[in-house]
């Protein structure tokens, strides 16, 4: 049974759930999650803004959550290509293919996934 909570206030139309603790994830900081669908996520913390994308590297499927937060990039800690946490780009090589974004609201202290966006 699914016991996480709902966003207040949320609809079917776009829903979000609970996922994290915002002291669970303090600035500079990368956390690794379950979506409400069971697939990996990775939270990442820049300045204060939360972003989550795929935690699978597009390339050979490296654990993202094992690499390193630069910028607003996380690098892949296989082949170190980076990916751009607002859009999911492959900013290097080798990948090429964007990793999936999801929408995130930060309601409170807790941090909530939204849909999975489509890869930029
Ligand atoms: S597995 Fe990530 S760049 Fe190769």
């Amino acid at each position: 049974m699914d016991t996480a909570p709902a966003t207040p206030g949320s609809d079917s139309s776009n829903p979000t759930r609970r996922v994290a603790g915002l002291t669970d994830l303090p600035p500079g900081e990368l956390l690794a999650v379950a979506a409400p669908d069971g697939t990996r996520v990775l939270l990442a913390n820049v300045d204060g803004e939360v972003h989550a994308v795929a935690n699978e590297c597009s390339h050979e499927f490296a654990p993202l959550e094992e690499g390193e937060l630069e910028d607003d990039s996380v690098v892949c800690p296989w082949h170190f290509s980076r990916f751009c946490l607002r859009t999911g780009k492959a900013l290097d090589m080798p990948a090429v293919d964007p990793v999936a974004t999801y929408a995130v609201q930060v309601v409170g202290d807790e941090i909530h996934l939204g849909p999975r966006r489509t890869p930029a």
